[in-house]
């Protein structure tokens, strides 16, 4: 017997309440809380119901573990090689950042290799889609369209396929189940699609790849349990002025996490950009100072960003750090730890911070960057032009090791910077034409740029 039962869930976080209430106690959200209809079975632990299960030896399964792959060198890397048969990938992304451009565009690639695809939309009508494919060039008359929203449908059409298919739903939000009353992008509508379409795919060995929308705090709008449920978690990021779009996966249970896959968006679709560090460094100018490198690891690649500061004093009684592609809290204590152990004072100077070409950064050992861009601005001494520098800042001063130090510095020495600047516990093979300057604390990095100026 269905008993159906009222409560109300924050769209944000997915919390449940008995009432309606302004704000989320757990996410501190305002109204978000919406009322939404439950249908529970009832008598789920009455003895009646349910069944032995039927244990198996993992030596009985047998698995087809063949990847397939995309041919967009880019997105192969990010996902692990390849998308896996009966696996569900979940592409989350601002609005207009390029998500089902990125998907018809795999569909295309994935259909020229023979693979049944099905690209169903519950956004776009099939006109709209028609037009974009045209504008990429995407022409290929075996994809399978579809403009709906009812993902029990869409459920019964792929376990009904004989052959195994890739599925694209865009988005997720606008799925839905008639059996619950909820209105579609509510969290039981989300996760109660998803899981119908979830459990679809890994009996037919679908390859599943959900679009979901993101909030404005930037996690993947509906239930956490949503990340929780799929294979692979993949973010679209960058900033809509900026022409580059970066892949990153978040959680890959068939390949490495924070694997980023770098795109420019052009009139006709998104193209792969090979050579990242190259352009991130396209613009940089010389004797400015305020910039420094960072010779970053994403994934299991190397890339060079440009870290710009600008430090200047503030007639604010709060100075105004501001941050673009960085951590705030992560700033607020390598300022600290300047002032402390440094002697520079920014107590009373606004900080504006940005990582050039709309990158956003998440390792520790970019803080030894961020720092020599901050004292190269506060004493107006620009860096020399062809140094590199990575390393994470303790509390004490301290400039601690970082993981693959000879990754970074190839990717450095391949694109002609020849001074690096590492932690002096760093172990690393020395090649003759470098040169290689050990810190072992902060105030070290303050001398080496004094003295780099008097050079
Ligand atoms: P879209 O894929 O619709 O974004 P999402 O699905 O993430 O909301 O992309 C929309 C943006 O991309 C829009 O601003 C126009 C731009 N665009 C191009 O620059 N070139 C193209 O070839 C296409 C199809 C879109
Ligand atoms: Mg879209």
């Amino acid at each position: 017997m269905i008993k159906s039962k009222k409560q109300f869930i924050c769209q944000s976080c997915g919390n449940i309440y008995s009432r309606w209430i302004g704000k989320c106690e757990q996410c501190n959200q305002w109204n978000t809380i919406i009322e939404e209809n439950n249908s529970k079975p009832s008598g789920v632990l009455s003895k009646s119901t349910g069944k032995r299960i039927n244990f198996e030896k993992l030596n009985d399964v047998n698995y087809e573990y063949s990847k397939i792959k995309t041919n967009l060198n880019e997105l192969d890397r990010v996902i692990g090689g390849g998308f896996v048969p009966g696996s569900v990938t979940l592409i989350g992304g601002d609005p207009g950042i390029g998500k089902s451009t990125l998907l018809l565009q795999i569909v295309g690639k994935l259909s020229d290799q023979k693979e049944k695809c099905i690209y169903v939309s519950g956004e776009e009508s099939l006109s709209q889609i028609k037009m974009r494919a045209d504008r990429l060039g995407v022409n290929n008359n075996e994809i399978e369209f579809a403009s709906i929203t009812n993902a029990s449908d869409i459920a019964i059409t792929i376990n009904s396929e004989k052959k195994r298919c890739v599925l694209v739903i865009d988005s997720i939000q606008t799925m839905y189940l008639p059996q619950l009353d909820s209105s579609p992008g509510t969290v039981s509508q989300v996760r109660a699609s998803a899981h119908e379409l979830i459990l679809a795919a890994k009996k037919t060995n679908t390859i599943l790849i959900l679009i979901g929308h993101l909030t404005k705090d930037g996690a993947i709008a509906g239930p956490k349990v949503l990340e929780h449920m799929v294979d692979t978690v993949l973010y679209f990021e960058g900033d809509n002025n900026f022409q580059y779009r970066i892949l990153r996966s978040f959680k890959n249970r068939f390949g490495a996490n924070n694997e980023i896959g770098v795109f420019e968006m052009l009139s006709n679709g998104l193209k792969e950009i090979l050579n990242p560090s190259a352009i991130f460094l396209s613009d940089r100018q010389k004797n400015i100072s305020g910039t420094s490198i960072f010779a970053g690891l994403e994934g299991t690649r190397p890339i060079l960003v440009e870290i710009q500061a600008l430090v200047t004093h503030s007639t604010l009684a709060t100075p105004r750090r501001v941050i673009v592609g960085w951590d705030i809290s992560r700033l607020a204590m390598l300022c600290a730890v300047l002032e402390a152990r440094c002697k520079i004072h920014l107590s009373n100077m606004d900080i504006f911070l940005n990582i050039a070409g709309g990158i956003k950064l998440f390792e520790p050992a970019a803080d030894l960057a961020v720092a020599a861009a901050i004292i190269s601005s506060v004493k107006n001494i620009p860096l020399s032009f062809c140094s590199v520098f990575f390393g994470e800042v303790g509390l004490s001063g301290e400039i601690r090791k970082v993981n693959q130090p000879e990754l970074r510095i190839k990717e450095a020495s391949k694109l002609g910077f020849n001074k690096i600047n590492l932690p002096t516990k760093q172990k690393v093979i020395i090649s003759e034409d470098m040169r290689y300057n050990n810190l072992s604390v902060l105030s070290d990095l303050v001398e080496l740029i004094n003295k780099d100026n008097r050079d």
